[in-house]
């Protein structure tokens, strides 16, 4: 069947569709169907089976004789090491951990926080929740404390599993005093916390709370999988929305597995016993699916990747991985590129090895553009595939299913609707538009398995952000056009919502942060481009009438004070003080037309625009620090 006709045929019978790709999982009691409407909008999938994940990911596969293929190659050139683990040993270590997790009384239901690094006892911790059906949510070590503590609120774990330190080129970060410190401003307290001593650095334990991974896990009874519902949560992933309040989204178990196992082969086009390599982070989603449980439930080797693509030691090291795991499919983000190629744009690292194993590389994360997909191609001589997906989703919304009919590229769009994404661009009034026209990109409902049922605790807010724009659709907040073919082109965010080297951060949240500063008495932070990556924050300041301080002092406490309330991840450092910011007659900032001012691009004064002339010194203001220039 071409795939123009299997996308249709999981659109018009989703049912068929999906019951029937179902089967490439273990199921301990098969689901009666695939889809649950009942709830409409609210919808699930496969709610009446029960599986567990950790089974699919690992014991499935011992028990398939695969026990002695590798699971896990953990490369680390920050601590210069390699290590190695079969699925019997990740099945073993897994079922420990687990076990040591239940004897504290961790059951299904309960959730854990994981704060790690890159390193594997990341993907055990885990997998170890998954086997207990306990909810993880893993928070990405780039965020600081307080971005913590909001998550310790939201999600209410009863435990935490952290490492006392990660490492980050030139410098080791402390991971347990942002653990004490979140765990203090938090009102809710887990029950207690396992910490994985790092040699780089061990960390002080609390007496009573606090347990060392290496005693903890030693001599516990491996536990066996517990069977969940098809529509149990596996995790919690919280991502950022247009507040200082991250969104927690909600991955349900079977769906996820599902269509995790279909995108492996039909679109990373590898078979059980391929390396498959995801430069990415456990505390994204790209990380969730495509460095754990994807490759692990297809029966791949997975690479998890404890470095960056430059300076670790050098723009080399992508391709030596490559070349001494022998990996054929790469996926990571167009920024990690960028970095490379701006180091050794002629490629010569590129010819220091042999990759001749490397067969197609993925980009998502951020817009590709067609200039770094181009130098990708030409260096690598391999096709470079651009996706689009979002943390909601959990997996591809549009890509080039490789590796069931690959699909010719189009630069500058990440391909073709996904099964069960039946996608559409509207206008303002949520119709339709033809191809070729801009619009927002919402997704008919229902969304496929594995994409968000609902988000943690704030039903109402789900109904809000993502149903009630558009009825019947699910708004993914990115603007763009359809062409002829149907092949999809991403645009923009429609929120306020920007993309820093493949983060996804909120500006609104960054506001609320600088304005928490006694001296601002008004604040807007605005994504401007950047050609590393893609963009960057930038904040407006306006002080208050009688504020003493110098400017420059009020700007360095607040670079200070995003990077403490935050985080490094939130790669803040450019603001700058103004008199006004530039707004509507009802009071609106404009941020969108500051955006274009920054990057010297033409706009139409806004016919709403309270004072002109305003913009004029916003244009003064960005001059000073580089932007603004056309
Ligand atoms: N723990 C602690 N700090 C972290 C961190 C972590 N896990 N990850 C990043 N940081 C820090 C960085 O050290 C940096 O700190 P600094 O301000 O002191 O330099 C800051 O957060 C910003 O990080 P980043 O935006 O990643 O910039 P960078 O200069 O360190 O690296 C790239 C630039 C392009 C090399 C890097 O962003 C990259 O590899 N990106 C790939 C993106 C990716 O994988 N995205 C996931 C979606 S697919
Ligand atoms: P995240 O939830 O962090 O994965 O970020 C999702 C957002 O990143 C999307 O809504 C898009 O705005 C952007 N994004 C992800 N992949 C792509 C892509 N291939 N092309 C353009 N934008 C992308």
């Amino acid at each position: 069947m071409r795939y123009a006709d299997l996308h249709q045929k999981s659109i018009t019978d989703p049912n068929g569709f999906w019951m029937e790709q179902a089967q490439a999982i273990d199921w301990v009691k098969p689901p009666s169907k695939a889809l649950f409407d009942e709830n409409a909008p609210l919808y699930e999938w496969f709610s009446d089976g029960m599986v567990n994940t950790c089974w699919n990911a690992l014991d499935r596969h011992v028990e398939a004789g695969r026990g002695d293929q590798l699971a896990v190659i953990h490369d680390s050139p920050v601590t210069e090491s390699i290590t190695k683990l079969t699925y019997t040993e990740m099945r073993d270590q897994v079922a420990a951990l687990a076990g040591a997790l239940a004897a504290q009384g961790v059951t299904k239901g309960d959730r854990v926080i994981i704060y790690m690094p890159m390193v594997p006892e990341a993907l055990m911790a885990m997998l170890a929740c998954a086997r207990l059906g306990a909810i993880h949510s893993v928070v990405f070590g780039g965020f600081a404390a307080h971005e913590l503590a909001v998550r310790i609120n939201d999600a209410q774990p009863k435990c935490i599993i952290a490492a006392s330190c990660g490492i980050e080129p030139g410098r080791v970060v402390p991971y347990k005093p942002l653990l004490d410190g979140a765990i203090a401003e938090a009102s809710h307290k887990p029950d207690f916390c396992v910490v994985l001593q790092r040699d780089a650095l061990q960390a002080d334990l609390v007496e009573g709370r606090d347990h060392d991974w290496s005693a903890f896990v030693e001599g516990a009874s491996p536990a066996d999988c517990v069977p969940v519902e098809g529509n149990h949560p596996s995790y919690i992933l919280y991502t950022s929305g247009t507040t200082g309040q991250p969104k927690g989204v909600i991955r349900a178990t079977a769906g996820y597995m599902v269509a995790l196992q279909w995108t492996m082969k039909n679109i990373y086009n590898v078979d059980p016993g391929d390396v498959f390599w995801t430069a990415s982070d456990v505390g994204w989603v790209v990380g969730h699916s495509y460095i754990c449980y994807g490759p692990l439930i297809a029966g791949n080797t997975t690479v998890v990747f404890e470095g960056k693509p430059v300076g670790t030691p050098d723009a080399g090291t992508f391709w030596r991985v490559i070349s001494e795991h022998r990996v054929k499919s790469f996926f990571t983000a167009p920024t990690a590129f960028r970095a490379v190629k701006r180091e050794d744009p002629e490629g010569a690292f590129v010819r220091k090895y042999d990759l001749s194993c490397l067969k197609t590389v993925y980009l998502a994360g951020e817009r590709a553009d067609p200039d770094t997909i181009e130098w990708a191609r030409k260096q690598l001589n391999v096709p470079v595939i651009d996706h689009w997906w979002q943390t909601e989703t959990g997996w591809a919304i549009a890509a080039n299913p490789m590796g069931y009919e690959p699909l010719p590229v189009k630069l500058g769009s990440p391909s073709v609707a996904m099964p069960g994404y039946d996608v559409q661009v509207l206008d303002e009034g949520g119709h339709p538009v033809g191809p070729g026209t801009l619009g927002a990109i919402a997704i008919k409902l229902p969304l496929p398995p594995g994409t968000l049922p609902n988000l943690w605790n704030a039903e109402a807010r789900f109904r809000k952000s993502y149903l009630e724009q558009f009825p019947g659709y699910y708004a993914t907040g990115d603007a763009g056009y359809m062409d002829e073919d149907g092949y999809i082109y991403i645009m923009a965010r429609t929120d306020d919502v920007i993309n820093v080297a493949g983060h996804r951060l909120s500006t609104g949240g960054m506001e609320e942060v600088l304005a928490s500063h006694p001296d601002v008495a008004e604040c807007a932070v605005i994504g401007v481009s950047d050609e590393l990556k893609g963009q960057l924050p930038l904040g407006f300041l306006c002080l208050n009438k009688g504020a003493t301080r110098d400017s420059a002092e009020v700007v360095q406490d607040c670079v200070k004070l995003v990077r403490d309330q935050i985080g490094p991840v939130a790669a803040f450092k450019l603001a700058v003080v103004v008199d006004r910011l530039p707004k509507t007659r009802s009071g609106k900032i404009l941020r969108a037309t500051m955006v274009s001012i920054a990057d010297g691009k033409d706009f139409k004064m806004p016919a709403t625009i309270d004072d002109p002339v305003i913009l004029d010194e916003i244009r003064t203001a960005l001059q000073t620090l580089g932007y603004a220039r056309s």
